[in-house]
């Protein structure tokens, strides 16, 4: 088949890492890059560390009002697919990049193949809410990566083209497992950061969320960093977005928490690992911990990996933006006098197994009709 795949957000390189070689090996694949993430720590340095191929189309649209960005993606996207005629457009997750793949896509009459299909907070006021929901209904192909997804999937009626693939990017995960299980590395990265990190001895945060870089919920959430740095450091991964808004809203990041640029994908990994604990507003980070088995603490009032936090073993916890909640929660999961234990074990004893996604995707469009591959 001949398929265009629309990628633009630092989640979406990593999903390409995971699924592009697989396709590529059978099918003719263009890579559109809409730009909407654009600098180095949040695309440049992905391409290079992932190994991904130099995009085939560049639509150079990044930042803009949610409108903006959208519309000029549209614009820049149409000619390509009008010129290439793919058989499947794949697009990834719940972004703007994900919904004008979709839209594009839809108006031409191209099928569309989603991955990580089904997934909703049920709040249609979150962006990649409305996004994902719209590139669902557009979708031919409909990947979904838990059972609960595609519960949802069927309650919207949506029930043809719908298959179970497993989490594509638990199957990068273990890739690059092996390479961040030593006891070191928190040290190693640490000196490249400045801070002495040790297994552990440090809490990792990410926060990036719409909601989330409001004044009201910025101050609560530095807040909740605040406390948690009185018993250890906290590396916060920040967001360029919301480093503006933090700016824009002057609220200050309290001492003991040391902001950072945003980091490669095995450091990102490897400080999950080692971590005392994880706070995040991230889906990605919120599987990713889980598959690691750290402690994490999720800074929003609903998931949509329900099956993460029900096998967490209660090491995952829904928390809000509550400072006691977060508190009482830190210090049952992640006790300084403990935490350096358990990482060293939780980190000698790693074992992720890759969720095979990546080949139920290739054999589900292999089977579907338009497929050259196909019955
Ligand atoms: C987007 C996705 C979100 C995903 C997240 C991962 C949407 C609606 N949201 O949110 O689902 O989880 O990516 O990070 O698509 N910016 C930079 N440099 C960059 C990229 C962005 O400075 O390389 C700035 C933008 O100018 C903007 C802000 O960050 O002011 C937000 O970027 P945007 O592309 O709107 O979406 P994200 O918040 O990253």
């Amino acid at each position: 088949m001949r398929l265009v795949t629309v990628v633009g957000t630092r989640p979406q390189l990593i999903k390409e890492a995971a699924l592009g070689p697989a396709l590529r090996a059978r099918h003719a694949v263009t890579l559109v890059d809409t730009g909407q993430h654009w600098d180095e720590a949040m695309a440049g340095t992905f391409f290079r560390e992932l190994h991904l191929p130099q995009p085939d189309h560049s639509l150079g649209v990044g930042g803009g009002t949610h409108a903006q960005q959208t519309a000029r993606m549209l614009e820049r996207l149409e000619p390509i697919l009008v010129d290439r005629a793919p058989d499947a457009v794949v697009v990834y997750g719940d972004t703007n990049s994900t919904l004008v793949g979709a839209l594009a896509a839809a108006k031409l009459g191209i099928p569309i193949a989603h991955v990580e299909a089904g997934l909703r907070s049920f709040d249609r006021r979150m962006p990649e809410e409305q996004n994902r929901v719209v590139a669902d209904h557009l979708s031919t192909w409909l990947f979904a990566p838990t059972d609960t997804a595609v519960t949802n999937l069927a309650a919207e009626g949506v029930r043809r083209g719908v298959t179970l693939v497993g989490d594509l990017m638990q199957d990068l995960a273990a890739r690059v497992a092996g390479e961040i299980r030593d006891p070191s590395t928190p040290l190693a990265i640490g000196a490249a950061l400045g801070l002495p990190l040790r297994a552990g001895g440090y809490v990792f945060a990410t926060m990036h969320r719409a909601e989330n870089r409001r004044p009201d919920a910025l101050r609560a959430w530095t807040a909740i960093l605040g406390d948690a740095a009185a018993e250890r450091p906290v590396v916060l991964a920040l967001h360029p977005g919301t480093a503006a808004s933090l700016a824009d809203a002057g609220v200050a990041v309290p001492p003991g928490v040391h902001v950072v640029a945003p980091q490669g994908y095995r450091t990102t990994l490897a400080l999950q690992l080692h971590a005392a604990a994880v706070l995040t507003d991230s889906g990605g980070i919120q599987r990713e911990s889980a598959w690691l088995g750290v402690p994490c603490l999720v800074l929003r009032d609903r998931t949509e990996w329900v099956e993460a936090v029900e096998r967490s073993g209660g090491r995952m916890v829904v928390v809000g933006l509550d400072l006691e909640r977060t508190a009482e929660v830190l210090d049952r999961l992640a006790d300084p006098a403990d935490a350096p234990r358990l990482a060293e074990e939780r980190a000698r004893s790693l074992d992720l197994r890759a969720a095979g996604a990546a080949d139920a995707i290739v054999r589900a469009l292999d089977a579907l009709p338009g497929s050259s591959h196909g019955a």
